[in-house]
């Protein structure tokens, strides 16, 4: 029906400019969810979520609700949260143990770890005769059709076909390697709780805004300089300045031209890197001290290289964001045209001293957490653009910042010297939108 309202899909977009329909149309955000979200590798959560044997938790891929659970011989299933029998929802918490196994709460059906059914009360006298045998695999819960695991993050992808995990990262893949190898152990936890945000935008709204280095030094100037003025206050009085406060600080001494000296570094499949290195090597005790734990367990040599690996924030396409060097990241969960949520997790490094994991958690409170004036300014401008966007006050959405000064090399677009705030990253992730909206099944 939408191909014969919108023959071709993508005159919606061109290299530097988007049509508004393409955020406020509900029948293009179905299509969205069916050829993008439904069938790439979308993240669903951390194996530390599920420690234990029927361990689950529940998700969302796509319009899809999921369960990642965790069965007797170790392995992380993720599965269609619904009984086979009349479609209940197996699991109704966020997360949870299964026990030995699943049971229905409607009529007591019951599954194995991996989805095969386990029982059917009564199931002799109740089906004999009909064609709802136990061989029928239908009699099963529905499995991802894919799951794979890097480094402890785990997939899934509801589409047979297309791209192992390793091929669709690509080179965005170092977001979880920088998570992981700050940790002396090369390994994380998550932190077994996050934040939860409903925008009332678009999801395409947060992901653009994710590598916007343009906005920050704008959206976030009064925050920053708040920030700033108690900073000096505080300097004044002990001759120091906590970190936490730079982080909130910098939004107002980082301004655009600073930005500009960053890049962004777009690959296919819409995913980005934005570089910039983040500062966190003060020479305050706690981090020397983190340091030393590093250099015991690499070499030094092995310690400096991950120390000063030049990344601000990672962006896998359609539904990550990644803050590596501060062990964070925001999953992007689409529930229609206009309402986006995302979940705000951190995780700890495993091995690393106590108050490196406290200078995490303070930038997750003080700048990603809904509690901080970072998140109202941003949650602000979502809520504004998609009110603009389903006006008829103009069609296109421009993305012309710094267009034509990409440099394209090996597959890849890099940004210019001096055009750190390009919109290339928007015009990557729809490139990427129109392959796979105009994709041939
Ligand atoms: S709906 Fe699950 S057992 Fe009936
Ligand atoms: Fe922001």
């Amino acid at each position: 029906m939408l191909h014969e309202r919108i023959p071709n899909l993508a005159k919606f977009v061109e290299p530097d400019r988007v049509r508004r329909e393409a955020y406020t149309d509900a029948a293009v955000f179905e299509m969205e969810m069916e050829r993008i979200h439904e069938r790439v590798w979308i993240y669903c959560g951390h194996e530390t979520q599920v420690p234990k044997a029927g361990d689950y938790c529940t998700t969302q891929i796509g319009r899809q609700p999921m369960l990642m659970v965790r069965d007797k011989d170790g392995k992380v299933n993720v599965l269609y949260n619904r009984c086979p029998h009349r479609g209940s929802m197996m699991c109704g918490d966020r997360s949870g143990n299964a026990g030995e196994f699943f049971r229905c709460s409607y009529h007591a059906w019951t599954f194995h770890h991996d989805g095969t059914l386990k029982n059917i009360p009564m199931m002799e006298s109740g089906y004999a005769g009909t064609r709802w045998s136990r061989d029928n695999p239908d009699c099963n819960m529905k499995r991802a059709a894919r799951v794979e695991n890097y480094r402890g993050f785990v997939f899934a992808s509801l589409a047979a076909d297309g791209p192992g995990l390793l091929e669709f990262l690509g080179p965005s893949k170092v977001a979880f390697d920088d998570i992981c190898d700050r940790s002396p152990e090369g390994k994380v936890e998550i932190v077994p709780n996050c934040f939860r945000v409903i925008q009332h935008s678009n999801w395409k709204i947060f992901l653009e805004n994710q590598l916007d280095a343009l906005h920050p030094s704008v959206t976030h100037q009064s925050t920053g300089r708040a920030a700033r003025e108690v900073e000096l206050q505080i300097e004044k009085r002990t001759g120091k300045i906590p970190l936490s406060y730079h982080m909130l600080s910098a939004f107002s001494t980082v301004t655009i031209e600073k930005w500009d000296n960053f890049q962004t570094l777009n690959y296919p499949f819409g995913h980005c890197i934005l570089t910039g290195y983040m500062g966190l090597r003060p020479k305050d005790p706690d981090t020397l001290e983190y340091e030393r734990v590093l250099a015991k367990a690499y070499g030094e040599k092995r310690k400096e290289e991950i120390l000063t690996t030049n990344i601000h924030h990672v962006l896998i396409y359609p539904g990550l964001s990644v803050q590596s060097p501060l062990q964070q990241l925001r999953a992007v969960r689409p529930l229609g045209v206009d309402k986006t949520l995302t979940e705000i997790w951190h995780f700890r490094l495993k091995g690393a001293p106590e108050p490196i994991y406290r200078r995490a958690l303070a930038y997750y409170n003080l700048v990603n957490s809904p509690a901080t004036l970072i998140n109202a300014d941003d949650l602000e401008n979502f809520w504004k653009a998609h009110q603009g966007l389903s006006s008829e006050g103009g069609d296109w959405v421009s993305f012309h910042r710094h267009y034509g000064r990409d440099i394209e090399k090996d597959g890849m677009v890099e940004t210019s010297a001096g055009c750190g705030t390009s919109e290339a990253p928007m015009r990557n992730q729809m490139k990427a939108w129109t392959q796979y909206m105009t994709a041939e099944k």
